[in-house]
């Protein structure tokens, strides 16, 4: 993080801690509130505008706006960078935002000597070193659910497109082929739709289908509460049974590793349609096209794929091309502009705590840790303290805050590092740089950041 409030395991010049009262940020007044207890103070890295934010490859405006907003210094590039030019410029930056195509490797982990926070602005996370970056106490954010809404729309489409046989019509038509039938092709309205995963796109989908005149039924390892007049069933294979249409909403695990097969596609209706927005390994793609080639399947909609072509390009090879009413789609079911815009405004949300608060709620790589406000009161310091996961470093801790008034503390491990967070009231200036310093020197300290 910013050099003048601590990174990793180097101590800073004390003075560059505990200004003197008049470089503090100015308090805010203090305004009726609930039983007369003081406001929440809003809690900040000395000299905000010293944080220096990198962000690649297009991220979002409203991330770029909302970081600016902050009063950071936000630098922004169109695309990824070269590694060289990466190099030299994530030396002297406390975050970077990325999306898939930059790799933050250990090489160029090292040449970061005050990155504090890394975002992500897409779903995946396996374009960073996550253990590294963990070990060197730097946070790591996503967004794996600002996209759920997209997908949820894309499968409602697909359900009436696969009705209406709408895929096969479209490439007749554009072949010249006019083919005017109504055999076969349905009204969604009254079918079963059968949810496998009930997750955040699978019950947003269970409300779209409701509003359409479908009868929705779910299955999902845990009981969940279902919306609107959707029911719960008891295992995968009832589902498969009773419903019309089927599309996974699963994660990609161990156990729903290639959980369509053969069997799994025979026990399903008929004529009746399978969709896969979920991840490419769930489905086994030979059984599925062997059901659609054969008519026991009435078609699917696949956008996802157990190997996905790295570039846009004819790149692309699947035993279903050339299925009877089957819809493919290169992996957008996610990808829209609104997607994009609400990726952009929860990770710089995320960045932002981090940066100000030292929140690190829903880092993929780092302890989950967060502190109710601090009271807005003058010398009243967050400490957060990244450090290594072993035995006596609580005792190390306590022994240095003992003798100060700690008015809350919480700490969190995650394999090889954990992160302690504690609010302290009533320090001195000086009292800030001996904290600081002492904190900063333990020999387990990743990275000692204080906030005011
Ligand atoms: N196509 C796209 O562009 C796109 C976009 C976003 C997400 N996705 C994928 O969609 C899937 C669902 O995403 P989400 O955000 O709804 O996830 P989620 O974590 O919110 O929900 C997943 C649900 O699946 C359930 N589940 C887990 N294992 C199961 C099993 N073996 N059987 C039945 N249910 C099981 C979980 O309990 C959970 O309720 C993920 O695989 C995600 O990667 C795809």
């Amino acid at each position: 993080m910013p050099s003048n409030v601590g990174t990793s395991g180097q101590a800073q010049p004390a003075t560059s801690l505990a200004p003197p009262t008049e470089q503090r940020p100015p308090q805010r007044e203090r305004q009726g509130s609930f039983g007369g207890s003081p406001r929440v103070k809003h809690l900040k890295p000395f000299n905000t505008a010293n944080i220096k934010i990198l962000l690649l490859e297009n991220v979002n405006e409203t991330a770029v706006k909302a970081l600016r907003d902050q009063g950071y210094q936000v630098e922004t590039h169109a695309k990824a960078l070269s590694e060289d030019v990466l190099i030299e410029k994530i030396r002297d930056i406390h975050c970077i935002g990325i999306r898939s195509k930059t790799k933050l490797t250990k090489k160029i982990l090292d040449a970061a000597e005050k990155l504090g926070v890394i975002g992500c602005f897409c779903i995946g996370t396996n374009q960073v070193d996550l253990e590294y970056a963990s070990q060197k106490g730097i946070a790591v954010f996503n967004s794996p659910f600002s996209n759920s809404r997209s997908v949820a729309e894309l499968v409602i489409a697909e359900i009436v497109l696969l009705s209406r046989q709408l895929g096969d019509r479209n490439i007749e038509m554009h072949q010249g082929i006019w083919s005017k039938v109504s055999a076969n092709c349905y009204e969604i309205r009254g079918k079963t739709l059968g949810i496998v995963g009930y997750g955040h796109i699978g019950s947003q989908l269970s409300v779209l289908a409701e509003s359409m005149g479908m009868r929705v039924r779910f299955h999902d390892v845990v009981p969940l509460m279902p919306l609107g007049t959707s029911k719960q069933v008891g295992s995968l294979h009832e589902l498969l049974e009773i419903s019309d249409f089927v599309s996974l909403h699963v994660p990609e695990t161990e156990e729903t590793k290639n959980m369509i097969g053969e069997h799994e596609l025979n026990k399903m209706k008929q004529g009746s349609y399978l969709i896969n927005a979920s991840r490419g390994t769930v489905v086994q793609i030979p059984a599925l096209a062997k059901a659609l080639r054969s008519g026991h399947l009435g078609g699917a909609a696949v956008d996802v794929f157990p190997k996905e072509p790295a570039a846009n390009g004819k790149f692309f090879e699947s035993e279903l091309i050339g299925c009877p009413n089957t819809l493919l789609t290169p992996h957008i079911g996610g990808s829209t502009e609104e997607a994009q815009s609400m990726i952009g405004i929860e990770v710089s949300q995320a960045l932002i705590k981090f940066i100000n608060n030292g929140t690190s709620i829903g880092a993929v790589n780092f302890p989950e840790v967060d502190l109710r406000a601090i009271r807005d009161e003058e010398n009243s310091i967050r400490l957060c303290y990244t450090h290594a996961n072993v035995p006596g470093v609580l005792r190390q801790i306590t022994d240095i805050l003992s003798e100060h008034n700690v008015d809350k503390q919480f700490s969190d491990s995650k394999g090889k590092i954990a992160y302690l967070m504690a609010d302290i009231s009533d320090v001195t200036p000086e009292q800030i740089q001996d904290i600081y310093h002492r904190v900063s020197n333990t020999p387990t300290n990743i990275v000692t950041r204080v906030l005011y």
